[in-house]
């Protein structure tokens, strides 16, 4: 065999070994992004444990029974939900300092908020949900057509209201679990590429790649 040839012949297998292993990394990559495991299946220890229990859940189970919509403020308005400041916690923990609670955690707790406070410092809340810098999601959207078809929400008793009509807080669990009764907010649904476009399929929303790919 000449040698030029059989040169071509060892640089056309090392180019067909390098397109096995980018082929064998792009069947990895989709294969991940389509049925991967949520980031956090777990829940990741906060700064200060909030529990969701006591802001969010029911009177009648104990808790305060804030709506999502009062701390998430931008949820129904924007692409994403924002975390409240500081500020909005000192709305009511300027006067409740957990002094005297029966939780024995909270007197610690309240004290760390409010020397965040004091400080002027912002507490770095560790996120829970984060999707790829590549893939966009928006909030407002999917609220607005939950809340326009109430028979899609999933995850929660009772799903909506005795009318048949459901709040912005009452389409969360869809995505999010019944987060009211999470101790601390860990990640439930996978939302991978995969259960976005079953849903949008189902829902006959887009299922272009610019839908959801900057
Ligand atoms: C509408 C009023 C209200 C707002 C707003 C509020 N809280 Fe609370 N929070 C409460 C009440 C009531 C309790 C129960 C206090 C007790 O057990 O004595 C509580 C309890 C707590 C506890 C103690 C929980 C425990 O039992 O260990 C923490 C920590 C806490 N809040 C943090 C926050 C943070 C952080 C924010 C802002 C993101 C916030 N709260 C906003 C009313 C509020
Ligand atoms: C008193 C304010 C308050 C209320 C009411 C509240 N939240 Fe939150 N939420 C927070 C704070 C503070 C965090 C950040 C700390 C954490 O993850 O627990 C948070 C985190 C979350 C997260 C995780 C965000 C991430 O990092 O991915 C979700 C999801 C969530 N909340 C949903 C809800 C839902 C659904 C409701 C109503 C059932 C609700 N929240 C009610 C204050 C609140
Ligand atoms: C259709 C699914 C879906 C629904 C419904 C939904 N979320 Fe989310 N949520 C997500 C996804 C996906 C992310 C991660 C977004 C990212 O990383 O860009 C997220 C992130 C968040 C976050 C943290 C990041 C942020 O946007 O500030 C909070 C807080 C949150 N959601 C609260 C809520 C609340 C409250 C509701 C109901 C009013 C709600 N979500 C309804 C899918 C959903
Ligand atoms: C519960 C079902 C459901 C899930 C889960 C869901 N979507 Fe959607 N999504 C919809 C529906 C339905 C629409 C169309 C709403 C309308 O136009 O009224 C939509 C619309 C959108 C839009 C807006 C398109 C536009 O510009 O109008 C984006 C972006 C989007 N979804 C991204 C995502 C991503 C990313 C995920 C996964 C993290 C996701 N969605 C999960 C049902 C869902
Ligand atoms: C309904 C929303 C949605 C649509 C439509 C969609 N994607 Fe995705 N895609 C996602 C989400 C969400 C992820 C991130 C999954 C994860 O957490 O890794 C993703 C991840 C990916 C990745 C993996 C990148 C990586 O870092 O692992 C590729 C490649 C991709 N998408 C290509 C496409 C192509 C090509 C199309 C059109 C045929 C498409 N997507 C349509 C939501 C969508």
């Amino acid at each position: 065999m000449p040698k030029a040839r059989s040169h071509f012949l060892i640089l056309g297998s090392l180019v067909g070994l390098g397109g096995l292993v980018v082929l064998g990394a792009v069947v990895f990559f989709l294969g991940n992004a389509w049925f991967g495991l949520p980031v956090n299946a777990q829940a990741p220890v906060q700064p200060i444990a909030f529990p969701h229990t006591v802001h969010a859940g029911t009177e009648a189970s104990g808790g305060v029974g804030i709506d999502c919509t009062f701390c998430h403020r931008n949820v129904d308005k924007g692409p994403t939900a924002t975390v409240p400041s500081v500020q909005q916690c000192m709305f009511c923990h300027s006067k409740i300092t957990g002094a005297g609670s029966a939780s024995p955690t909270a007197e610690t707790e309240i004290t760390k908020l409010r020397d965040a406070s004091a400080a002027g410092e912002p507490v770095n809340w560790i996120r829970v949900h984060r999707l790829p810098d590549h893939v966009q999601f928006v909030h407002d959207v999917h609220i607005t057509y939950l809340m326009a078809n109430p028979g899609k929400i999933v995850n929660v008793t009772p799903v909506i209201n005795p009318d048949g009509t459901a709040d912005a807080g009452q389409t969360c669990s869809t995505c999010h679990g019944d987060v009211a009764k999470m101790a601390a907010v860990q990640q439930v649904r996978a939302l991978k590429m995969g259960d976005c476009v079953d849903c949008h399929r189902q829902n006959n929303a887009y299922t272009d790649c610019a839908a959801c790919h900057y």
